[in-house]
């Protein structure tokens, strides 16, 4: 389990715990979070639920791999630094506290 800030464009935050197992994705769509659409469902495909990760958290997560760092260069507005696919990325008790921001709009 973790607690997940998910902050919408306009500074709005969402605080939630997600179950390990889930994505920050689905985390978002389970709490009806607005700003992450995910089109595809989470297979990697869409860039939809693309957000910016905190500066603080961004060493912590497992890298991206070339699947997602490909579908990245279809999200709006990249930023290869922080951006990242919420679907790809597996909650565990490690995410604890992670903050993401959404960005202005999905495609
Ligand atoms: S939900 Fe489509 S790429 Fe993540």
């Amino acid at each position: 389990m973790a607690k997940i800030t998910y902050i919408e464009f306009n500074g709005t935050r969402h605080e939630v715990e997600v179950a390990n197992g889930l994505t920050v994705m689905e985390g978002a769509r389970d709490n009806a979070i607005p700003g992450i659409e995910a089109d595809c469902g989470g297979a990697c495909a869409c860039s939809t639920c693309h957000v910016y990760v905190d500066p603080t958290w961004v060493e912590k997560l497992p890298p991206r791999d070339d699947m997602e760092e490909d579908m990245l260069d279809f999200a709006y507005e990249p930023d290869p630094a922080r951006s990242r696919l919420t679907c790809q990325l597996k909650v565990t008790d490690a995410l604890d506290g992670l903050i993401v921001q959404m960005p202005e709009k999905q495609i």
